[in-house]
């Protein structure tokens, strides 16, 4: 009876502390928490890119402070303080590559623009944002790779009537399918064939795919996908005219948002939660 009363009053007692101190985290991290929103794109080497980042505006431009990270990288990749670029701290390896849109930092956008991609630019980005609001983080996965989109032409030079799709650069490789609005679900492998020519910057590759034995009146798509991009170009050719479309889709664009009170919360949380359990 005894053991059972002071059982209940030590949980008692760590149910009020944790409560306190659920009221003490609330006061602290309410004050210094803002959200950050960062939304995951791929990079296409050799092209300019942008890491998107937004926070929670400010009114006082000299109070904002942006810093962008990369996971396994000594530095910063970019820092943006009292109103300008702040450079000193910078990895060599984004050296006069890298830009903040000054002029939207006071709307809460802190993107980072960086030029030409580079395909060793994938990894974990952070974006780390204070105000005199608090502060927040967010986290960005970035791919790289090469994406075009391919043009679909009549063949003229091959024996029988075909059809020639040719996109100028693509990495890693993809896989490239034909379609065909008259044969809903026909595969088509056996009456084409594709190639990946290496550019001369040996990274990227060019594809031509041939699809052999086309017919009038039908329009057929080349569909070339790999894990960043998918494009397709379609082709319809009739008596009188040739009619074309092309469309080009980044994949895996995804929007993260971070709130740090909500940590906080959680951090409180565990020592009660592990208690409750354990009874
Ligand atoms: C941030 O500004 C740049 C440049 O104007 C723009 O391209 C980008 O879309 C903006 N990002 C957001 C999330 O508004
Ligand atoms: C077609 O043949 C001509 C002459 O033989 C050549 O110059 C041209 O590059 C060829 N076109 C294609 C798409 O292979
Ligand atoms: C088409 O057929 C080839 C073999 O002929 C096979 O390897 C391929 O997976 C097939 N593609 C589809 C989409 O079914
Ligand atoms: C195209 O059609 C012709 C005639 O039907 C046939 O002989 C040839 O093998 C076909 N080509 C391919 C690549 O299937
Ligand atoms: C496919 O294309 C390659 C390169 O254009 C050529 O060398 C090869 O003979 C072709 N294969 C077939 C089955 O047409
Ligand atoms: C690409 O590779 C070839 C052969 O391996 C080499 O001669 C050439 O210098 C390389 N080009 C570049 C830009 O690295
Ligand atoms: C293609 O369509 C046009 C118009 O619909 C028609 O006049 C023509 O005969 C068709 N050609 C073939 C080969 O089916």
């Amino acid at each position: 009876m005894a053991g059972y009363l002071s059982k209940s009053i030590i949980s008692i007692i760590i149910i009020l502390a944790g409560a306190i101190a659920l009221i003490i985290g609330f006061g602290i991290s309410g004050r210094h928490a803002i959200t950050v929103t960062t939304l995951t794109s791929a990079g296409n080497i050799g092209e300019d890119g942008i890491l998107s980042c937004t926070f929670e505006p400010d009114i006082k431009l000299s109070d904002i402070v942006i810093q962008w990270l990369k996971e396994g990288v000594i530095g910063l990749v970019h820092e943006f303080k009292e109103g300008k670029d702040d450079l000193s701290g910078q990895n060599e390896m984004f050296r006069g590559r890298t830009a903040v849109f000054t002029d939207q930092v006071i709307v809460g956008n802190a993107s980072l623009r960086l030029r030409n991609v580079r395909l060793t630019d994938a990894g974990t980005y952070k974006c780390h944002i204070i105000t005199s609001k608090g502060k927040g983080n967010a986290n960005l996965e970035y791919k790289t790779g090469a994406f075009s989109i391919p043009e679909v032409n009549v063949d003229y030079n091959a024996s029988s009537e075909s059809l020639r799709c040719e996109a100028p650069r693509w990495f890693p490789q993809p896989t490239v399918a034909w379609a065909s609005q008259v044969d809903q679900g026909a595969n088509f492998s056996e009456v084409s064939n594709t190639s990946f020519e290496l550019n001369s910057e040996n990274v990227t590759m060019k594809v031509v795919s041939v699809l052999y034995n086309v017919t009038i009146n039908n329009t057929y798509s080349c569909m070339i996908e790999n894990d960043i991009a998918k494009a397709t170009g379609d082709i319809k050719v009739t008596d009188s005219e040739i009619k074309r479309r092309s469309h080009l889709q980044l994949l895996s664009s995804e929007a993260s948002a971070c709130v740090s009170s909500l940590f906080a919360i959680i951090w409180v949380f565990l020592p009660l939660l592990s208690h409750l359990m354990l009874k």
